[in-house]
């Protein structure tokens, strides 16, 4: 009997889980080693709920490829139920009348209270929430491989000076200095952080958050891209074109020294079964220890054809908020969780120390918005400044004064 009325009531269980059940199409670009481990999390925890996940994964760093391919669908009338958006661009998306609010869900878990107004605001369009965000990533990062400073006798840089000391010890010693991914997602990445650490904070502000045209043309902005193009004799003639896990590989296997990413670089360290602090060094980029240039990912939610669609999405933007998935997700990621109050303790020291740097950073105001991962300005204005940053990488003709011209240009695309 006790058996049968067990049997029973998991198949009306059964039944109505079926009923409810929503496929949930998501667009991300999360296909590199340590991203699917961190999307098949995401995957997993939806498939808890009874939803069917369909993957829409678009490879192509930084998502680039991934936007395109999200034009296409939008356009055709037939959007994912969810899409991986950041920054102003969801606001962009609002405006296109395509987004759907999540406000009930977002007013019932409190997410007013678990996030910080500097998240929140992205991720609301006219007050409502529209978006639900997954984590931090600190970009000003240098990923380095101790053993091969070790052979250079070298030692992890904390200044540009230091850097460049660094980078020519190893060269002598024969080794390749940095790991390079010339693609204008990863120039952008690269410059950003040279900026912050030659500029400084107010300048960084200038430049890539006010777009002062004086800051742009600045001597300090001349002496920033001649910095960043010293790099380049460190790189090795292979660089253009490379993804970015494929140049992170290269410090993994011994091949490059150093690295400088967002810490989605660390998931790929970690897929690795590398361990941090002994197989790798998380250390701020040159010169910006007191900074922190976030890049938070998020997924911007669509309006659908049906209830039982809707309810996939809430569910989904649920998950996502969840302490189990933000704990999960961010341990495969190389992010931290973006809910507060969140328990550290299962975090490697460069989670934690990526944690401790946002409060301290968020308080002294230098915390500052990624413009290569999208969290600054217009995409348009973004693709302009890529575009002026990579001409001047890779044309060797071109010098910092007039790549500094053409970023004042950039500034004015919208
Ligand atoms: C995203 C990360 C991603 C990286 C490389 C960044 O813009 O925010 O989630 O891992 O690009 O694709």
């Amino acid at each position: 009997m006790q058996a049968l009325r067990i049997t029973l009531c998991a198949a009306t269980m059964a039944v109505a889980f079926a009923a409810n059940a929503a496929e949930v199409e998501v667009l991300h670009w999360w296909t590199s080693g340590g991203e699917a481990k961190a999307a098949a999390e995401l995957k997993k925890m939806l498939e808890a709920k009874g939803h069917k996940w369909k993957d829409f994964a678009v490879a192509g760093g930084a998502g680039e490829n991934a936007m395109t391919a999200l034009k296409t669908r939008v356009v055709s009338g037939n959007p994912p139920t969810a899409a991986q958006i950041k920054g102003p661009a969801i606001q962009e998306w609002g405006e296109e009348g395509v987004l759907a609010s999540i406000d009930d869900v977002a007013k019932k878990e409190n997410w007013d209270k678990l996030l910080p107004p500097v998240v929140s605001n992205v991720m609301k369009y006219k007050g409502s929430y529209v978006a639900v965000p997954v984590n931090v990533h600190r970009v000003n990062w240098l990923w380095v491989n101790p053993e091969l400073l070790k052979k250079a006798n070298a030692k992890a840089p904390t200044t540009i000076d230091e850097f460049f000391a660094t980078a020519e010890a190893l060269k002598k010693a024969g080794i390749q200095a940095v790991a390079y991914g010339g693609q204008p997602w990863q120039d952008a990445t690269v410059f950003e952080a040279i900026a912050l650490g030659v500029g400084g904070p107010d300048f960084y502000k200038k430049a890539f958050i006010q777009l002062d045209a004086n800051a742009l043309k600045s001597p300090t902005m001349v002496k920033s891209l001649e910095t960043y193009k010293r790099i380049k004799p460190y790189t090795d003639k292979n660089s253009a074109g490379r993804e970015w896990n494929l140049a992170t590989a290269m410090v993994i296997n011994g091949k490059a020294a150093m690295q400088f990413m967002g810490d989605w670089a660390k998931g790929e360290f970690l897929a690795a079964g590398k361990v941090p602090g002994k197989d790798f060094l998380c250390v701020p980029a040159p010169g910006t220890a007191n900074d922190y240039t976030f890049n938070i990912d998020s997924f911007a939610m669509f309006k659908l054809p049906n209830k039982d669609a809707e309810k996939g999405e809430k569910d989904f933007a649920s998950a996502v908020m969840s302490t189990q998935f933000q704990e999960v997700f961010n341990l495969n990621k190389g992010s931290i969780p973006v809910r507060a109050g969140m328990d550290m303790s299962k975090f490697d020291s460069c989670g934690q120390q990526s944690a401790k740097d946002f409060q301290t950073t968020s308080k002294k105001g230098t915390l500052l918005p990624s413009f290569a991962h999208g969290m600054a300005m217009h995409s348009a204005t973004q693709g302009a400044y890529y575009d002026a940053i990579s001409q001047f990488w890779n044309d060797d003709k071109m010098t910092a004064k007039q790549a500094a011209d053409k970023l004042v240009a950039a500034a004015k695309v919208q």
